[in-house]
């Protein structure tokens, strides 16, 4: 990315966060509650948009390489309409086996490739650290889109959003959070654990014994004196909790495939379970879902999921907009 000094001038007039422009977008890490508001401020002003007029041209003639090493529905999907909707276009590699990754090319090769092409660079991969690798290749701006069992930012963000949209702005101070499934290799828990230090949340981690939050999250979090406990069932903290947030368990991230059965269905959301919970609270998942929260309880109003997904259109078309230097 570039440095501050060659930075162009931009055509925004006083625009306040210019510093977004070039920047790469790593690690939930690099943000401050006043970024949070910003980036928020931006994608509600993209949802009326988009409620509005459907497609303008903020990034008219800018393309972005969508390069996907693992798969991916939402998140690369999301990407792509993003750039659509903002008036760009997309060079889509959502299947590396026929590009030349396959003949063996680096990753740091291919992004420097991509980047003679494109302004701006999502990158999905399988290794902890690979956007980071990427980032230091590239010039242009990196956005990591989940690198292995590590981060997931841009999720965190739409994460975040979403309970700024759905609970109240001004309302996560004093919030119970209870991440329930995989949290060992769910890199989302592993963001948003991390996102949600800048408040004065409580976090409750449920969990089998062999998919606890890594350590490392857990030591992150009390550094910052955010509460946290960790439980083996739902019913213990069901009643206090204000964001339920659900998590698949990742069977493809699984050395042995006994130990994925022994824990494969270990937690299920449904109706019945939910007659315990708060009538205001929501229930989130970052999808796919593979049977742990019952389609019967689409339709109840807690539901936050569906909502979910659609927030990252929002929140992503503000990150592309803010990195190429027209938010
Ligand atoms: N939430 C999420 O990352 O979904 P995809 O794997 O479909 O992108």
């Amino acid at each position: 990315m570039p440095t501050e000094s060659q930075s162009p001038h931009l055509p925004f007039g006083d625009n306040t966060h210019a510093e977004w422009y070039g920047k790469d977008i790593l690690s939930v890490k690099q943000f401050s509650r006043a970024d949070l508001e910003y980036i928020f401020g931006v994608a509600h002003e993209m949802r009326g948009m988009v409620e509005r007029v459907g497609t303008f041209d903020l990034l008219k003639g800018k393309i972005l390489a969508n390069l996907f090493y693992e798969p991916s529905t939402r998140t690369a999907s999301s990407f792509m309409a993003a750039m659509q909707r903002l008036g760009g276009s997309v060079v889509a590699i959502n299947e590396v086996k026929y590009s030349s990754v396959s003949k063996g090319e680096s990753l740091p090769d291919t992004i420097r490739t991509l980047e003679c092409y494109t302004d701006v660079i999502v990158l999905r991969h399988p290794e902890v650290g690979s956007a980071a690798i990427a980032a230091e290749a590239a010039e242009k701006p990196v956005l990591n889109a989940g690198d292995g069992v590590g981060e997931h930012p841009t999720q965190a963000l739409l994460d975040l959003f979403t309970i700024f949209e759905e609970l109240g702005a001004g309302k996560v101070d004093g919030l119970t959070i209870t991440m329930l499934g995989d949290l060992k290799y769910g890199r989302t828990v592993h963001s948003l654990a991390r996102l949600l230090t800048l408040f004065d949340v409580k976090l409750n981690y449920v969990s089998p014994e062999i998919l606890r939050m890594p350590k490392d999250v857990m030591d992150e979090v009390s550094a910052k004196n955010i509460p946290q406990t960790e439980y083996t069932t739902l019913e213990e903290v069901l009643p206090e909790t204000d964001v339920l947030y659900v998590t698949r368990v990742q069977k493809e991230r699984f050395e042995n495939p006994a130990d994925y059965e022994k824990v494969a269905g270990s937690f299920v959301v449904n109706p019945e379970i939910m007659k315990a919970a708060k009538q205001e609270m929501i229930v989130m998942h970052p999808l796919p879902r593979v049977g742990e929260i019952s389609p019967d309880f689409d339709t109840d109003p807690r539901a936050a999921y569906f909502l979910q997904m659609e927030y990252g259109l929002y929140v992503r078309m503000a990150l592309l907009a803010m990195v190429l230097g027209k938010a």
